[in-house]
């Protein structure tokens, strides 16, 4: 039991439970030209049909040897898909363009000053950038099949040029969130096992030049004392001909790439083609212990996914504009700014800084000066939006026909102004449910075929056939809108392949839970367990309530609760750290913190500010905490273990419950009077 109550502090339980909502429906023009209008794609892509069903999506991407298997399940659940076939993603995404689309924009690139000029990039360009830099990759900094690289950078368009010429030879990319701060990046260089960090000087936010090759030298410091040297940084420059760090170079370790790369000029280099399980790259994740998970994705299977998706999910046809608005450095970026929309020859819009910024007019002003028809964010950016400028998008000439939500749930009110306001009542919107370790779309319409209801994701996409298990197993009945913990019960070519380097750790975390027979080699017997709560409604729609583990969705990115703890114990005087979720208008959750101090150690210092500079130090400023709480003790259980549902009732200002179980009951009355006054 009090295991149970332990456990039971998790997003899904403080999520609001929203009224069903009514239907809103694509427009026929949207529908006239959407790339996905056969109703038959379901039966196509059945369970009855699994696997072979997925032969479509392999099938939007050229190989260079077709593949004989399209499931291999005999080391379940590490599932191989398109075995036999050889393939590169890099060749993919630009050679397979050049001949119809030489002269298109791939990229576009908009500076954050706006008296900058936007940067485009043909796929010419493109083609030429991405093999001289993978030249260089191979000659210079001695890399092949297999390596791992991290790459710490800003939204710029050299960070898909690194990808893309890392897919090229593939060299497994590690791509970590520009935000990240040098520890948390250096973690991940240790655990990927990478000699070559590549990062940039700076970049653009809020009007501000930011020295981020600074974080470089901790990078490196902590992948040493973690067993893991760093013998070449490659840096990009924000401008071309000036160096925008204060940071020296370090000599024969650090090497500015424009220097470098005059050698390798005119240079091509052949597309290695690769088994189709080979991985493509690596994402890092939180989940509940402090070590954060290498997500191993592969290079057939992946890009099979994401191109489907992209396909029929995202509506993209080659002369569209899309911008998605997230950053490269998550999962989305790399599945739905990279190599899904460029796998499909689209011109893919990148944004260097804030949304809001000089003006809340901005976004919609590059929609209109580009022209911009599909339209990507987060909840948390429509919220920040709407309160910078609720009335700004009708004062633009822009026009979208298809908008996504994405990272977390969206409030109907929310949802109603994104598509009144921001879609001008035309767009169709999809609010696709997925994560990183599933590489592309779990639920979300097919938006010329479903009807949209605010706040629910959606039915699955093809393919993908979920099932809502209760705690102890049982099948929650479709349709009942019962909350559960939802899985998926087959395997999909997106699906991550393993944690890299720690298969026990991913078997236990997203498969045991449910597992029938760990024996077994049927993929029938394998769930796919994500970590999330849903609801399904009589219509088929998944409402996701978040959650149900130790990690907190803050503004779309998730952070385990464990990493934050263990940072706010860097601070000498505190023992005992515990983080809950407190609900946020804007960012969706922010954390609070509750530290107890070691005796003998009075308030006289700023714990508060120390305790919210070490998380800052140890992850980035995306998860300092809205408020850092100093307790008397934490409310704990007899034995021992602290109630976070207690303290994030407290935060939350929601019912305590009762206490009376606990070791220190009376601490309870302490705590909330500290935290909400008497
Ligand atoms: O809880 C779900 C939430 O975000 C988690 C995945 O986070 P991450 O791996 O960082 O990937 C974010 C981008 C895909 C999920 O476990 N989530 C994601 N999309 C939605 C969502 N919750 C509700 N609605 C969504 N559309």
């Amino acid at each position: 039991m009090e295991e149970k109550e332990l456990v039971a502090v998790n997003e899904a339980e403080i999520a609001v439970h929203w009224q069903e909502e009514e239907y809103f429906h694509p427009s026929s023009q949207f529908v006239a030209q959407a790339n996905m209008t056969d109703a038959a794609i379901f039966k196509r892509f059945s369970l009855d049909n699994f696997p072979e069903c997925f032969k479509e999506y392999a099938d939007l991407l050229s190989w260079k040897q077709y593949w004989h298997t399209t499931l291999d399940t005999s080391d379940a659940p590490c599932w191989k898909w398109f075995v036999g076939g050889k393939i590169n993603a890099s060749y993919n995404c630009i050679d397979r363009h050049l001949d119809a689309h030489k002269n298109k924009a791939a990229i576009i690139f908009v500076p954050e000053p706006e008296d900058e000029p936007h940067e485009v990039v043909s796929y010419q360009e493109l083609y030429v950038r991405v093999n001289e830099f993978a030249a260089l990759l191979q000659d210079f900094a001695g890399l092949k099949r297999g390596d791992r690289v991290t790459i710490h950078m800003p939204m710029a368009t050299e960070l898909p040029v690194t990808m893309l010429a890392c897919a090229r030879l593939g060299v497994i990319h590690s791509v970590v969130f520009g935000g990240f701060s040098g520890q948390a990046c250096g973690e991940r260089i240790a655990d990927s096992g990478s000699r070559v960090l590549i990062t940039m000087d700076g970049y653009y936010r809020s009007g501000k030049l930011l020295d981020h090759k600074e974080k470089a030298d901790a990078a490196v410091a902590v992948a040493l004392k973690e067993g893991q040297q760093v013998d070449k940084v490659l840096v990009w420059q924000r401008h071309r001909d000036k160096y925008a760090s204060d940071t020296p170079m370090v000599d024969g370790r650090d090497y500015l790439v424009s220097d470098l790369l005059k050698q390798y000029r005119g240079r091509r280099i052949d597309a290695v083609a690769l088994p189709a399980e080979d991985p493509l790259f690596l994402m890092y994740t939180s989940g509940t212990t402090g070590r954060p998970k290498g997500c191993q994705h592969s290079v057939g299977g992946y890009m099979a996914y994401v191109t489907g998706t992209s396909k029929y999910i995202q509506d993209i046809h080659p002369e569209d504009v899309y911008w998605c608005m997230a950053d490269i450095g998550w999962i989305t970026g790399h599945s739905y700014i990279v190599y899904g929309p460029l796998s499909l020859a689209a011109t893919s819009v990148m944004y260097e800084g804030v949304p809001t910024y000089p003006d809340p007019g901005r976004a919609w002003r590059i929609a209109e000066q580009l022209d911009v028809n599909i339209f990507h964010t987060a909840p948390t950016t429509i919220r920040m939006l709407r309160k910078a400028g609720p009335d700004e998008p009708p004062k633009y000439n822009y026009h979208f026909k298809h908008m996504t939500t994405v990272g977390e749930p969206i409030e109907p009110e929310v949802w109603r102004w994104y598509h009144e306001v921001v879609g001008k009542g035309e767009a169709a919107i999809v609010d696709t449910w997925w994560q990183t370790e599933t590489g592309g779309f779990l639920c979300s319409t097919i938006p010329a075929l479903h009807p949209m209801k605010p706040g629910s994701a959606g039915p699955a996409v093809p393919g993908i056939h979920p099932i809502i298990y209760d705690e102890d197993g049982e099948v929650v009945p479709t349709g009942s809108g019962k909350a559960g913990n939802i899985c998926i019960q087959n395997p999909w070519p997106g699906a991550f392949q393993t944690i890299w380097g720690d298969r026990q750790r991913y078997v236990d975390t997203y498969y045991a839970r449910y597992c029938k027979d760990r024996n077994s080699k049927d993929w029938r017997d394998w769930p796919y367990f994500p970590g999330d709560a849903a609801t399904e409604a009589k219509d088929g729609y998944f409402r996701i309530l978040g959650r149900v583990d130790d990690v907190i969705n803050v503004a779309g990115h998730r952070l385990g609760t464990k990493e934050l703890e263990s940072a706010c114990l860097m601070v000498n005087e505190v023992a005992e750290a515990s983080v809950v979720a407190l609900a946020d208008e804007l960012r969706g959750r922010v954390p609070d913190i509750y530290v107890s101090l070691k005796p003998g150690h009075d308030t006289g210092r700023n714990i508060e500010e120390e305790v919210s500079k070490a998380i800052e130090i140890a992850i980035g400023k995306i998860a300092r905490p809205r408020h850092v709480y100093i307790v008397p003790d934490m409310p704990k259980t007899r034995s021992g273990k602290i109630m976070r549902r207690v303290l994030s009732a407290i935060s939350n200002g929601t019912d305590i419950g009762d206490v009376t179980t606990l070791a220190n009951p009376e601490i309870v009355e302490d705590v909330r009077k500290l935290v909400q006054g008497e």
